[in-house]
């Protein structure tokens, strides 16, 4: 059982006792929204960013969320300051609430916030210094007219199915491709991929989530001078690249060893190396240091 805390319903309480009524429509039809936050020596990384992104996923899916970001971010510091611990990891969720069996939100008259802090180790230590296996997964990305990949939302059965194919073949991560197979994103993370001295990452038009990480890193190679461009890829692409990593708010920056049984030339390779040492000096600058 995971340890944290959590605030639900007006009241911080540990994680293992909190309880969602059966009849909230989070539960039932995946009806709500979410991110995933991580806090560093204390502080919460890229709240502004977080809570921007919650409210237009939110908005997309006509779901009103009442809490203003002041409140918000009030109560995130008092969950991570109920839990205890310097690092970890931030679950903000809004439900639809509660209402009748059937899909309607209408008579959802109250949505629910849950925000949880507890520890995440999505990835392990040894993989993050040896580097992950990729499989391309046959489950595809949902088109953008069927659900436009930046609603942050509860849905993430399709991610789920290309992590059961991705277990199923003993690999650590499954990539999703989009419905003209070009590379959309991982189940959780969003892709770079490094040739001729150049990172490439698919444009969220392909179908990958907004990541909130790919667009730092993105800044960051650039403060770099290493160019830095979105391109569609295709599994060809993944074969033949220099290097590859993901990056997400859990996963933060992963090396890739292995795609589809194809060995990376480079793992962790140079230019992950300089992305990730500028991803944490940039965490220490922003979260680190002394409070005010
Ligand atoms: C489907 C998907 N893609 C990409 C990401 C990475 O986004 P971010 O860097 O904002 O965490 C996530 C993170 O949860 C995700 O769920």
């Amino acid at each position: 059982m995971t340890t944290g805390v959590c605030w639900l319903d007006g009241r911080i309480q540990p994680l293992a006792g909190a309880r969602v009524p059966v009849l909230d429509h989070g539960l039932l039809y995946g009806d709500g929204v979410f991110e995933g936050i991580r806090f560093y020596f204390g502080r919460p990384f890229l709240l502004g960013d977080h809570l921007e992104r919650l409210r237009r996923s939110a908005r997309a899916i006509a779901l009103a969320c009442p809490w203003s970001d002041d409140e918000l971010a009030r109560i995130v510091g008092e969950v991570v300051a109920a839990f205890g611990e310097p690092e970890g990891y931030i679950r903000l969720v809004v439900t639809r609430g509660e209402g009748p069996l059937g899909i309607d939100p209408a008579p959802c008259t109250t949505p629910r916030l849950i925000v949880i802090a507890a520890r995440l180790e999505m990835v392990n230590h040894a993989h993050r210094q040896t580097g992950v296996c990729l499989v391309t997964a046959a489950t595809r990305r949902l088109p953008p007219d069927g659900l436009d990949p930046r609603i942050k939302s509860l849905n993430y059965l399709n991610h789920i199915l290309a992590r059961i194919e991705a277990n199923a073949a003993g690999a650590d991560e499954a990539v999703l491709l989009n419905t003209r197979g070009q590379v959309a994103e991982g189940t959780a993370d969003n892709l770079f991929i490094v040739r001729s001295g150049s990172l490439l990452t698919p444009p969220v038009t392909d179908g990958a989530l907004e990541g909130i990480t790919r667009r730092l890193v993105m800044e960051l190679a650039e403060e770099e001078g290493i160019p830095v461009r979105e391109q569609s890829l295709g599994p060809w692409d993944l074969h033949t690249a220099e290097e590859c990593f993901l990056t997400g708010t859990g996963a933060e920056l992963v090396p890739v060893r292995e795609i589809d049984g194809r060995p990376l030339p480079a793992c962790p390779g140079p230019l992950y190396r300089r992305c990730n040492e500028a991803f944490r000096t940039f965490i220490q600058r922003e979260c680190g240091g002394s409070r005010p």
